[in-house]
């Protein structure tokens, strides 16, 4: 498939999307969700690629949200249908086999902070801002921004950034829980980077088992919790990189991790 509105390319065992429709702000219609699903596809399928990191073309958004000129004469059945493909694909990106980083470059509004929720943490830039505006639309979150951004910073925080539409600075948006760190714009790219590839240096079974744990462990309650990890940390087992990470230990190497999920 021939991208028109995301750009792609793996580098070693990362790969890159970057949302490209800077004349939009890199806001995002139903071509973007087609072009990301097929990329999503190509992920699945390429068992070199560890990691992905999703970031936006140009230095002034991320994704300034859902298309607004889309949007606009939209009927109420189209507009739930937008709402569900755009959760579909959300949810596609959440539960994919590998970690996804979000790279905030700027703008992450609406859609473009529910896409960053999604992931599976966010690096952000000190000149990001983010929020959901949608109420100033005369509207509500639609990909699951009520629903992300109040288990990420509790409901009153989530309530009060939904029901004012405003929008909070990287260093807020830390300090409430919603981005992992924030880095000087120039330096960002590089620094997500390294985490990527220190990421991508893992094995790939303990990565996957990782995120299903915390995400599917967050879902029930501390015993079916624990319980779950349990079965994780015994299927690892059945991972060569169980045995090449514990004798590369004894072995006083650097462990060299080969294996596939199990
Ligand atoms: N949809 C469509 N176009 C958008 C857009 C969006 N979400 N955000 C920005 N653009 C367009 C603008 O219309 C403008 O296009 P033109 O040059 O053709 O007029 C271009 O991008 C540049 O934007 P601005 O001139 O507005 O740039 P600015 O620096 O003055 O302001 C901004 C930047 C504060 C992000 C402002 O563009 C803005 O408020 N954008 C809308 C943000 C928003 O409301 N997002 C939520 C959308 S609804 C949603 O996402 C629902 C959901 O959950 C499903």
């Amino acid at each position: 498939m021939d991208y028109k509105n995301i750009l792609f390319n793996v580098d070693g065992n990362v790969a890159v999307l970057k949302f490209n429709r800077p004349e939009a702000l890199n806001a995002i219609n139903p071509d973007v969700f087609a072009e990301v699903n097929s990329v999503l596809d190509e992920i699945e399928k390429n068992s070199d690629i560890k990691v992905l990191v999703l970031t936006g073309e140009g230095d002034k958004a991320f994704v300034a949200g859902a298309d607004i000129k889309h949007m606009v004469d939209l009927t109420p059945l189209q507009a739930k249908k937008f709402s569900r493909d755009g959760q579909d694909l959300l949810f596609r990106i959440e539960e994919l086999h590998i970690p996804v980083i979000a790279c905030v470059n700027g703008f992450a509004l609406g859609g473009g902070c529910e896409i960053a929720m999604a992931c599976d943490f966010i690096y952000a830039s000190e000149k990001a801002k983010f929020g959901q505006p949608e109420i100033n639309l005369g509207v509500i979150p639609g990909f699951g921004g009520t629903q992300r951004l109040a288990r990420l910073v509790g409901n009153n925080m989530a309530k009060e950034l939904c029901m004012t539409g405003g929008m909070i600075r990287a260093d807020e948006a830390r300090n409430i829980g919603l981005v992992n760190k924030i880095f000087p714009p120039e330096t960002l790219w590089e620094e997500t980077m390294k985490t990527a590839n220190q990421i991508a240096s893992k094995g790939k079974a303990s990565l996957k088992a990782i995120k299903d744990c915390i995400d599917r462990g967050s879902n029930v309650d501390l015993t079916d919790g624990c319980y779950m990890e349990a079965d994780a940390f015994g299927l690892i087992f059945a991972s060569p990189d169980q045995k090449e990470g514990m004798t590369s230990f004894l072995e006083k190497r650097t462990p060299e991790f080969k294996g596939e999920l199990c």
